[in-house]
């Protein structure tokens, strides 16, 4: 049985006393909460956050990692530096990073590989743009995105990732993929997984959908058979959005 995850990725919003506020807000209000959870702030705001949900049932996460442990890397973060903070997971491989800042599968991989290394949890993002999935190539490259992040992860490491299936053009956009397109590509990356690593494997990795999931469409994507969860953006910055999402039914 996949357990559901619900994540709220913060991007660069907040400042420490705003991230604190949410971050107070969803301790108590996501404490009877039966899914597993996990905020990702700003780095900024990773040790006020993980002040206030320590011990709780949420989990602290962080929107990016440098592909080394440490050096010459100006305005880069290390995973060193994210365990110090007490972060359990970091997401990798967002479209933001992937399109906005170049990040490719080569480096993304290598992200992945050092985070699981240093037993920190990974949630692995894959998605196609809009020119691609109008070119009916948006389950190549989401197999693509997957065989290269995943390239050189061991089976026992695999038990640490999440896939996030995030469709470029459902990010921020108000549009989300049909739950029935979102299941579709959500089962033909289990597939991929499972040609990887087997059907045990692939019957326990979570897949998480993102992209523009709100309030009144979370119970209908979660209800499909392969969507295991959300990664949230802009419904993640307010309790009253990121709760009803994280207690759907
Ligand atoms: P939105 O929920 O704002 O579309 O963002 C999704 C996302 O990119 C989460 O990582």
């Amino acid at each position: 049985m996949r357990t559901y995850y619900i994540a709220g990725n913060w991007k660069m919003h907040k400042t420490r006393a705003e991230a604190a506020e949410l971050a107070g807000a969803l301790v108590s209000q996501l404490k009877d909460g039966k899914h597993k959870y996990l905020v990702a702030p700003a780095f900024t705001s990773l040790e006020t956050v993980g002040a206030i949900i320590r011990g709780t049932n949420i989990l602290l996460g962080a929107q990016n990692c440098a592909p080394e442990e440490q050096g010459a890397h100006t305005g880069e973060v290390s995973v060193l530096q994210l365990k110090d903070l007490g972060v359990q997971a970091v997401i990798l491989g967002h479209s933001e990073r992937r399109h906005t800042y170049k990040e490719d599968d080569e480096l993304i991989n290598r992200k992945v590989k050092l985070a699981l290394q240093h037993h920190l949890e990974v949630i692995l993002c894959v998605g196609e743009l809009l020119a691609e999935r109008e070119a009916g190539k948006a389950e190549q490259v989401c197999e693509t995105q997957t065989v290269k992040g995943l390239a050189g992860v061991s089976a026992t490491d695999l038990s640490r990732v999440t896939i996030a299936y995030e469709p470029v053009w459902a990010i921020g956009t108000g549009k989300t993929a049909t739950p029935e397109d979102a299941d579709a590509i959500h089962a033909s990356i289990r597939g991929v997984v499972g040609k990887l690593y087997g059907a045990k494997a692939a019957g326990d990795i979570i897949i998480q959908y993102g992209g523009s999931v709100k309030p009144d469409n979370a119970a209908l994507l979660m209800a499909k058979e392969n969507i295991d969860g959300a990664l949230v953006g802009g419904a993640a910055l307010k309790p009253e959005t990121f709760v009803p999402i994280a207690k759907f039914s």
